[in-house]
């Protein structure tokens, strides 16, 4: 049978927050943001072992109490310095340790709000599917393409499009092969995508959302407090 583990790239800066402190140490309803992603992927029995992925110098990992997590927590010191070379470090940091055929859920360390019941069900429907899936939410939005000088040069039918969201689940040698093959993409499904295979969509909402701007630290709270009252 084949195991199932997490990976999350938590090695940026967070530029777009403009804090000095990188965003994934940020305070969220008394933790480091990267904790309740962790935490989240810490409760799913499913998953053997939670790799966390931080930057070759971070010095702010060891500052904070990660204790109630210690039983499947593994911090990789091995970031890049793009999202997907630091997947693809920690992809090549536990080649020993996972298998060709096990699955790896990549997850942002900026979605704090990852909802474990969403993992489950990405679990149950990609199953063995060799193709993958991810979490992703059908666009409610109109869309509109902006000409240069932002006025509406046409409107996108948003019909059969979804906003993709993490976590990314493939197997491991499907993923190492894919990130080897697409240099800079944004996610992992690209990469994927690009060797011919069609991941499944998975519907997740709107609460998983990633954490960019200030803003969205706010949101981020206030789902938290909510969902735990
Ligand atoms: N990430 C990473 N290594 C990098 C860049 C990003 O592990 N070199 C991670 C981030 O820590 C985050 C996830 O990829 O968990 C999504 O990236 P993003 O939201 O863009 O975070 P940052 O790159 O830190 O933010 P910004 O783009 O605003 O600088
Ligand atoms: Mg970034």
């Amino acid at each position: 049978m084949s195991k199932h583990f997490a990976l999350v790239p938590a090695a940026g800066s967070g530029s777009r927050m403009g804090d000095a402190q990188p965003k994934q140490y940020l305070s969220l309803a008394g933790r480091p943001l990267l904790y309740h992603a962790l935490a989240a992927l810490c409760r799913v029995p499913a998953l053997s072992l939670v790799y966390v992925v931080l930057a070759v110098d971070d010095g702010l990992w060891q500052r904070h109490d990660w204790t109630p997590l210690a039983a499947k927590l593994r911090p990789l010191f091995c970031g890049g310095a793009s999202r997907a070379e630091t997947v693809r470090n920690g992809l090549r940091a536990i080649a020993g340790e996972v298998g060709a055929l096990d699955w790896v859920l990549v997850h942002d360390a900026a979605r704090p709000c990852l909802d474990d019941h969403h993992v489950e069900r990405l679990l149950r429907e990609v199953g063995e599917d060799d193709d993958g899936g991810i979490l992703a939410v059908p666009l409610a939005d109109t869309l509109k393409r902006a000409d240069a000088e932002s006025r509406i040069a046409a409107t996108v039918p948003r019909e059969g499009l979804w906003q993709a969201q993490t976590p990314q689940m493939f197997r491991y040698h499907t993923l190492r092969r894919a990130l080897d093959r697409a240099r800079d993409v944004t996610d992992e499904a690209s990469a994927v995508e690009a060797l011919g295979l069609r991941p499944k969509l998975v519907a997740a909402d709107a609460t998983n959302l990633k954490v960019t701007y200030p803003l969205d630290l706010r949101l981020a709270e206030w789902i938290l407090a909510n969902r735990e009252s």
